[in-house]
């Protein structure tokens, strides 16, 4: 699969609340929704969306005065009710990759702080085609660490594994590179071997939640994983955790790299 084209500005900016540092300090942020066109998508699908980072929460006007729901939770609904109509596309021909860090506490008072992301990977779910997809290093499933189930009969947590889905193999490694007592975390020797791994199937995406830097443009991530992803074949890399101001970039070998930290990106095939 190849990315051929992404907007440069957004279509959309749907507004949300962003944690601040203690209490009263949130306030309204924007997630950027950009679309795109992919080549190689197999016929069942017209679409492929893909989001991380999303670590705010819907705004009060939106929460009918109940609990203000995560907003990967609330999104799926709106993106199903306005924009997918608008754009001529079928959440039932649409699968989603979930690159990860899906939290924020309740308070919006403290940035940063790790929960259950069960309740947006249900709303995907529910909303779309399938899921697939992997943890970032602050996302439990319930109160453990990963899902002890499918979280439902369409999404599939993805760790060091793949998953074929309408002929899309989909493979995935979660979490960052850090010490591995932490939640979610990879020594670097691990995370490079799942990777080597993974891309010796030669998957058609690779969804990671760390991933590759791009010097030439300054962006962040890890080199170790660029270099490893150069040495085999191109591929399709979808990642989050570190925001880049770009959405694309391409390696050396071919492999395209899109990062979705706190922006959505909706693939459409390619005409
Ligand atoms: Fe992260």
């Amino acid at each position: 699969m190849r990315i051929v084209s992404i907007t440069e500005h957004p279509i959309l900016e749907i507004p949300f609340l962003n944690a601040g540092k203690g209490p009263g300090a949130f306030y309204t942020d924007r997630l950027p929704v950009h679309t795109g066109e992919v080549s190689g998508l197999p016929g069942d699908l017209e679409a492929l969306l893909a989001t991380a980072d999303l670590q705010g929460r819907e705004r009060f006007q939106e929460a009918n005065c109940g609990p203000q729901r995560l907003l990967g939770e609330a999104l799926p609904e709106r993106l199903c009710s306005e924009l997918l109509p608008e754009l001529n596309l079928d959440p039932n021909r649409t699968g989603v990759i979930l690159a990860g860090d899906f939290y924020t506490v309740p308070n919006l008072d403290k940035r940063g702080g790790s929960g259950d992301v069960l309740p947006v990977w249900r709303a995907f779910a529910e909303s779309f085609r399938w899921v697939a997809g992997v943890a970032g290093n602050h996302d439990t499933f319930g109160n453990r660490d990963e899902p002890t189930r499918n979280v439902s009969g369409n999404a599939h947590y993805l760790d060091g594994n793949s998953t074929n889905l309408d002929s899309l193999v989909v493979a995935g490694i979660g979490g960052i590179i850090g010490y591995p007592n932490k939640l979610h975390r990879k020594t670097e020797s691990d995370f490079l071997t799942y990777t080597e791994l993974l891309l010796d199937q030669l998957p058609d995406v690779l969804v990671m939640h760390d991933g590759p830097d791009f010097p030439a443009n300054d962006l962040r991530g890890s080199s170790n994983i660029r270099g490893t992803l150069e040495r085999f074949p191109k591929t399709l890399v979808v990642r989050g955790h570190s925001h880049w101001p770009i959405p694309l970039v391409e390696m050396a070998n071919g492999t395209q790299v899109l990062n979705v930290d706190c922006r959505v990106v909706i693939l459409r095939r390619a005409q």
